[in-house]
């Protein structure tokens, strides 16, 4: 689990630092920040898929022209913030201990590209890891020979215990791509050092970034295709994948029952003629909406479910404008079952809103890691505050609260998801 995040001179952070619990939710007007955040979180993913720097700040494409990874946006020359020449990311996360001890260990993870040189491209001007308060490597600039200073190579000097040498052992790396996943393939660093980086990327490697699109969600998809795209791709197939097991299919609809006015009982993936399925909701008086007809939000809600119920779940998710095309009365459910879903199967879920409404339904379990992402009246740099260290914040949520008990029941909170359905389509 990754429980911090400071950015240093990245996008339009100059020096910010998030915390994360199981479920954070980030709110932020627009152009605060908040999908900056996201694009932090996407370059720690990217280092560990064995990315150089130039493909995770751009693109990636595999054999055949295929797009792999679409990189950061803006790519390099707005990666760092106001026109400086490079930028940091230290990443804090927590893994289970390689010793099977069953505790976890903190690891922390840092990286500072230089983005100045357009002609060779991005490249690591420092990083190292480190386990509690000794680094398991560190590039300091100290450890360059004399003769073979700068690029392409970066030299890092493993602690000196392990080698019994007086300065530990200097090994050579390509300065174009993070060490994290050069060591672990390095044949003379030791066991322990290899599998310290391995466990890092390890935990930064299943990491989901949904930013749902009704036009993806609606398109067939091939049985078999289970994992969803970034924008809701192949969600009919993903969720005929989790409907095989009766028990899962029974708990999708009753989520939806529960998240919509519709009365889902049961589920249909009809084959067209390239064998594509497309989800057909079935309802108890056997009317049949396709994912094609259905709302904006319904698609939504399932593809939040397949999201965390699929087959092939990841250990954290980046959900972006969670309250896009929701009804308010229903978000409060999405909410739930969100952070029903993080404490059950330990994932992860960051979640960004502009709505502070969303706060006052959060647990007081969740609220204690909401952060409020802002900028002030005339500058560049944006801010992050963790909400509790907010006073006036909690006075005003808790009013919020005090208001929900008053909120209208269910048949009208259904009219009012119908009507926002209607006009959203
Ligand atoms: N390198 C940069 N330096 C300073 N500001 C930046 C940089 N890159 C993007 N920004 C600013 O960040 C803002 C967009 O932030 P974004 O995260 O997309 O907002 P939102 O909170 O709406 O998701 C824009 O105002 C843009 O000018
Ligand atoms: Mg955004």
């Amino acid at each position: 689990m990754i429980d911090a995040i400071r950015l240093e001179r990245f996008k339009n952070f100059r020096d910010a630092r998030l915390t994360l619990g199981p479920f954070t939710v980030i709110v932020g007007t627009n152009a605060s920040g908040k999908s900056n955040l996201r694009d932090a979180f996407r370059f720690v993913h990217g280092m560990s898929r064995g990315y150089t720097l130039a493909e995770i700040i751009g693109e990636k494409y595999v054999e055949g022209g295929v797009l792999q990874w679409k990189g950061i946006r803006g790519g390099t020359r707005e990666v760092a913030f106001a026109g400086e020449h490079d930028f940091r990311l230290t990443t804090g996360l927590r893994v289970a201990d390689s010793r099977g001890f069953g505790s976890a260990r903190r690891l922390e993870h840092r990286i500072q590209v230089d983005v100045a040189d357009n002609r060779l491209g991005p490249r690591l001007l420092r990083e190292s890891l480190h386990a509690g308060s000794s680094a398991i490597y560190d590039s300091h600039p100290h450890n360059d020979p004399p003769d073979q200073e700068g690029p392409p190579y970066l030299f890092v000097r493993l602690p000196r215990d392990y080698h019994n040498r007086k300065h530990g052992k200097r090994l050579r790396f390509l300065d174009n791509r993070p060490v994290l996943t050069q060591l672990p393939d390095h044949k003379e660093a030791k066991k322990a050092y290899r599998e310290s980086a391995q466990a890092c990327a390890a935990a930064l490697e299943s990491m989901r970034f949904l930013d749902l699109a009704p036009e993806a969600m609606k398109s067939p998809s091939l049985p078999g295709q289970v994992i969803l795209g970034d924008r809701g791709e192949n969600l009919s197939s993903v969720l005929q994948a989790i409907c095989q097991d009766d028990d899962k299919r029974r708990a999708v609809a009753e989520w939806i029952r529960e998240l919509t006015p519709l009365d889902v009982v049961d589920f249909e993936f009809v084959p067209d003629q390239t064998g594509r399925v497309l989800v057909t909701l079935i309802e108890s008086t056997g009317q049949r909406t396709s994912a094609y007809s259905a709302s904006d939000g319904t698609l939504r809600f399932l593809a939040m479910i397949a999201a965390l119920l699929g087959p092939d779940t990841a250990d954290f998710y980046f959900l972006e404008e969670i309250d896009n095309g929701i009804h308010p009365t229903r978000l409060h459910l999405l909410l739930q079952l969100i952070e029903q879903q993080a404490r059950q199967n330990g994932l992860q879920v960051v979640t960004t809103t502009h709505s502070p409404q969303l706060l006052g339904m959060l647990s007081r379990g969740s609220r204690e890691h909401a952060s409020l992402v802002y900028r002030l009246e005339g500058q560049t740099a944006g801010h992050i505050r963790r909400l509790v260290d907010i006073p006036e914040a909690q006075r005003v949520l808790e009013e919020q609260n005090l208001s929900r008990l008053h909120e209208s029941g269910w048949l009208e909170d259904a009219v009012a998801f119908a009507e926002t359905a209607e006009a959203s389509e």
